[in-house]
This record gives structure tokens, C-alpha cells and sequence, in this order.
């Protein structure tokens, strides 16, 4: 029987944080022998936030090199740059023409930026439409990722339900992952772990950063123990421990996070010190994507000519 189909992805922005890898990337990982798996660089995605040509180089090669620490398997899952695969811009191009502006108009995303009355691109504006295209292409049956991106699933399915609908049975309609447990991972603020609240712990962390990082979580405590501390905790140990561990050291928030910083260092370090191997072969992390980008490339390639059919223009 073959495999289901795993897709998924990453925005080049910057360095990925705890909450990126709880939240979405481990999945891939922990689901690459189940799933036939395609994880992506987004990075047409990530253009509506980086337009320098260093940065957007550094932070490509930077995501292809997290995938590869982490543990995903470049032999079981194609690993490619969105920006290879040109038929997502193209099929995102025949979605916007289904889809109307009040449609998009109450996505969160674009409410956010709206609310925050910034210049929205028209990028951002279309951002569900080349996220749907990235999906529908691969016939994905599931999508792994964290909370803020369930609204993008579901407009995903919207979009291939309008499809089908005005064209016949072509998509296929995908379901989120979202762990209940990861769906949002606090940040040492206790609000969302995001880069743009500047309340991470990045993934390839150094010692001195974690330690920095996690001494300066937000002590808000309940009953001697330090919430935030706590709920990150979580991530790194059993809750079973943990009671111990908090009902020992009630009260000595200090100590609590010295624990944490114990557990985070453990975890952090053999994936920094993979990283940093990793970083010495470039050129086999770029043959790398060279070769996702030829696989995506063929599978995209027939599915958006089974579209084209679809709608009569090849
Ligand atoms: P950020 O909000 O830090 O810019 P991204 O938008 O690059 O993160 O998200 C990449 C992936 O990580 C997405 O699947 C997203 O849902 C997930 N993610 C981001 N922040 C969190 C979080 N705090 N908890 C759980 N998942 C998260
Ligand atoms: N929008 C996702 C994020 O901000 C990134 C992404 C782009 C994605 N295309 C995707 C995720 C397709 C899953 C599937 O994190």
C-alpha cells in the first residue's frame, strides 16, 4: 500500500526558536518513515518579510542546515526551496482568480497586520493562496504545524472544495497535525514563543544565551511555583517529575531555573554541535536542495498539469 503524503514548511525569517521545533518541526521528523514526506523552504513565503539578497541566502541555507540537524532524512524526504517549484506561484496565481478580496479579507494574518495598521503587500494579502498551492500541489493528506497556522489549513481546504467544485474532483482536500500539548509554546513572557515578540529560545542556542534566556523567564507564580518556568519545563520532562521536582523546590525560583537550564543545555547541545558538523560541507546541504527541488519539481509538475487540463487551457 503506498504512504500517505506529508507536506509542510518553514519561512526562511531567522533563527528557529523552541516553539517552531515543538510546535511543527519535530513532527516532521518523528513522521518521515510513516509519510511519504515534502518539506519545504518557504521562501517566496518569507520575501514579504525578507528583501535583503544576504539575508535571504543566510536564512535559506540556515533552514536546510536546521532540517538536517534536527534529523530529517534527505534519503526519505524531499527537502526543497519553494522558489525551485515554480508551479506554486503558478497555481497560486490561478486560486486567486477563485478566490475573493472579503474572503481574505478575515484571515487572521491580514487582520493582524491591518489591526497594527501597517503597509500590507499584496504578498502578505495573497499569502493563503500560495500556502494553499504548496499543499494542494503534493496531494498532501496531512500538513504538521502549530496553532497560528490552522486557519491557513482550513482556507487550504476552502480553496480546493471552490476547485473542485467549479472544475471537478482534482484536490484533494488535506487535514492539519496540531498537537494539543505544542499547539502553542510559551515564550519566557508566557505569552506565544514568537520571534517577533523577542521572547525565544532559539534551537541552536549557545550556553550564554540559554542561560540568559531562561533566567530571564517572567516569574509569575501560582502556589510557589513559577508558571512560566514551569510550562517550559514540560517540554524537556514528564509532568510526573516535575511535580517532584517543584513541590521539593517550592518557592526557590532560582533553583527551578537552573534546573530547566540543565535540561534545555542537555537537549540543545548535541543538536548545536550536529549543526556546526553539518556547516562544514555546504556544498553537500545545497546538492541537497538541488536534487528536493528536481523531485518536487516532477511531482508538482504533473499535478498542476492536471489542473491546467482542468480548466481548459492545456
Ligand atoms: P514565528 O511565529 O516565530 O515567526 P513561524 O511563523 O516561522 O514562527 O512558524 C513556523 C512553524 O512553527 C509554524 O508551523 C508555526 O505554527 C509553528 N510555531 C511558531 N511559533 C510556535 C509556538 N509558539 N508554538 C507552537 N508552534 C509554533
Ligand atoms: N505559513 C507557514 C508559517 O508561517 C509556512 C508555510 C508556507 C507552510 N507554506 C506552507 C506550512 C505549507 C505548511 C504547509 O509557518
Amino acid at each position: 500500500m503506498s504512504k500517505k503524503i506529508l507536506l509542510s514548511g518553514v519561512k526562511p525569517t531567522g533563527r528557529p526558536h523552541i516553539g517552531n521545533y515543538f510546535g511543527a518541526m519535530k513532527q516532521f521528523v518523528d513522521l518521515q518513515n510513516e509519510y511519504e514526506a515534502y518539506v519545504m523552504i518557504a521562501d517566496y513565503h518569507a520575501l514579504n518579510l525578507i528583501q535583503s539578497k544576504k539575508e535571504m541566502e543566510e536564512n535559506i541555507l540556515g533552514v536546510a542546515l536546521d532540517y538536517l540537524a534536527i534529523g530529517l532524512d534527505p534519503e526519505k524526504v524531499t527537502i526543497f526551496k519553494q522558489s525551485d517549484v515554480s508551479a506554486h506561484t503558478e497555481l497560486a496565481w490561478i486560486f486567486d482568480t477563485l478566490t475573493t478580496m472579503p474572503y481574505l479579507m478575515r484571515a487572521h494574518a491580514f487582520k493582524d497586520a491591518e489591526a497594527k495598521n501597517k503597509d500590507i503587500s499584496v504578498g502578505t494579502f495573497n499569502y493563503p493562496m500560495l500556502m494553499a498551492a504548496d499543499i494542494l500541489l503534493y496531494d498532501a493528506d496531512v500538513v504538521p504545524v502549530g496553532q497560528d497556522q490552522k486557519q491557513h489549513i482550513e482556507i487550504t481546504r476552502d480553496t480546493a472544495q471552490k476547485f473542485n467544485n467549479t472544475f471537478g474532483e482534482v484536490l484533494k482536500l488535506p487535514e492539519h497535525i496540531i498537537l494539543d500539548e505544542v499547539a502553542v509554546v510559551p515564550g519566557t513572557d508566557g505569552q506565544k514563543m514568537s520571534k517577533s515578540y523577542k521572547n525565544t529560545i532559539p534551537l541552536f542556542a549557545t550556553d550564554d544565551e540559554l542561560e540568559k534566556a531562561v533566567m530571564g523567564i517572567v516569574t509569575d507564580s501560582s502556589a510557589g511555583i513559577p508558571i512560566n518556568v514551569y510550562e517550559m519545563h514540560k517540554l524537556f520532562r514528564s509532568e510526573e517529575e516535575l511535580k517532584s521536582l517543584y513541590r521539593e523546590k517550592e518557592g526557590k525560583y532560582k533553583e527551578l531555573k537552573e534546573a530547566l537550564l540543565t535540561d534545555i543545555k542537555a537537549f540543545i547541545t548535541p543538536l548545536r554541535e550536529k549543526r556546526a558538523e553539518l556547516e562544514k560541507d555546504i556544498s553537500y546541504v545545497t546538492k541537497m536542495l538541488e536534487e528536493g527541488g528536481l523531485r518536487a519539481n516532477a511531482v508538482a509538475g504533473s499535478k498542476l498539469s492536471q489542473i491546467k487540463k482542468a480548466i481548459g487551457v492545456l
